[in-house]
């Protein structure tokens, strides 16, 4: 008996990491961005995101309409080692200093994880640094406390090209999804739509502009899923709203004037943003928690963004939005997530495996359809 009492305290000794400083080389590579930094945290003080280097992939995937899984798998292999390099020398560190190597190791596109978890555990075995496999998701749910220190437990809104969900951060590994979207990721759904009413690529940023001058109460487009209790969200039927709007407008008119093409920007937007708002009302009430995080692609849309605050602000809950560089996919977050990890002790060894499929609630029923773009988090 006292045998395994001692034995307790060895292992929890062990295992886990007394405060102090820790420095760590974070991956990223799940799908268009191959990024590498290095983040350092000490005790009771805000973290130092001291490099982070990103190479995205857009042009390579351009003409393709999508990410191309084999086309990025090869091009993070051969960008991985650059960008660790760049990130090291930026923040004028060896490997040596570093106390571990984070790296995702899911879920994403398997070419792409797998070169980064190699990579990873290249990088590890080289240096005897102990080696961290992070969920992206959870990277992206921890980064508030990567920018702003923010006490569990919270609410977290990721809305991005390929995700859409929402969880409640209650600690570095136990998060608890409450709904999500059941078939596009809004993203997805804002680039698709400015396909069909002829805008370019990437599609958020352009309906955001020419929603500027367009009427948001012009197009009666549905709120989807509104009707329905719990948080789960569609975005999927929008689109096709959109087509149907415009096609009846392009067979009234004979084509699609400046000011349709606007005005549908602005309804679409619109809807989206009701959507968001009042879902993220109902996550509040839910998980009776005291902030809310954003992150995604998504979320750096103005007026999503004032409807989620002016939603904070009723309910007298926080809102946070890390800086866009934070809220996209970066290896800064999962150095961080990496830095939360060791500090618990959960270290990985050379078995780490690269998971396509990672839910990070695994009590959660299966995501329908999340990711079509390509597993972008
Ligand atoms: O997080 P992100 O850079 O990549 C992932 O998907 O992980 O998000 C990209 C998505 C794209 O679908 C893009 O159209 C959308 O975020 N996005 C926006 C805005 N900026 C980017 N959507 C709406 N409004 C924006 N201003
Ligand atoms: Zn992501």
């Amino acid at each position: 008996m006292l045998w395994c009492y001692l034995l307790a305290i060895m292992h929890a000794t062990h295992l886990t990491e007394p405060l102090r400083t820790l420095t760590l080389l974070g991956l990223e590579s799940s799908c268009d961005d191959t990024a590498a930094a290095v983040v350092r945290a000490a005790p009771g003080q805000p973290a130092d995101i001291l490099s982070a280097k990103v190479a995205g992939q857009t042009e390579l995937h351009a003409s393709f309409g999508g990410v191309v899984p084999e086309i990025a798998a090869r091009a993070h292999a051969e960008k991985l080692d650059l960008m660790v390099e760049a990130a090291l020398s930026e923040a004028g560190l060896a490997l040596e200093q570093m106390d571990a190597i984070a790296v995702t190791a899911g879920p994403g596109l398997i070419g792409g994880v797998m070169s980064g978890v190699m990579c990873a555990k290249g990088l590890a075995l080289g240096s005897g640094k102990p080696l961290i496999g992070v969920n992206h998701l959870a990277g992206h749910a921890l980064t508030p406390r990567l920018t702003d220190r923010l006490e569990f437990p919270y609410l977290m809104l990721l809305v991005s090209g390929g995700h859409c969900q929402f969880l409640v951060v209650r600690s570095a590994t136990d998060f608890t999804r409450l709904g999500g979207t059941i078939d596009d990721a809004p993203g997805e759904a804002f680039d698709k739509t400015a396909k069909l009413i002829g805008l370019p690529q990437p599609g958020g940023p352009m309906i955001e502009q020419a929603a500027l001058n367009g009427d948001p109460t012009r197009l009666k487009l549905p709120r989807p899923l509104l009707d329905r209790g719990g948080c789960d969200m569609s975005f999927s039927g929008l689109k096709t709203a959109v087509l149907r709007a415009r096609d009846a407008l392009v067979a009234k008119q004979g084509g699609l004037y400046k000011q349709d093409q606007s005005d549908l920007a602005a309804s679409f937007q619109a809807a989206v943003s009701d959507v968001l708002a009042e879902k993220t009302r109902r996550a509040l009430r839910l998980s009776q928690v005291g902030a809310i995080a954003v992150a995604g692609g998504v979320a750096a849309n103005k007026t999503i963004r004032a409807a989620l605050e002016q939603v904070a602000a009723e309910t007298g809950a926080r809102f946070l939005a890390p800086p866009l560089a934070l809220c996209t996919d970066n290896a800064a977050m999962i150095a961080w997530a990496g830095i939360e990890r060791l500090r618990l002790g959960l270290i990985d060894d050379m078995s780490l495996a690269a998971r396509p499929r990672w839910p990070l609630d695994s009590t959660a029923p299966a995501m329908l359809g999340s990711g079509k773009k390509g597993a972008k988090a």
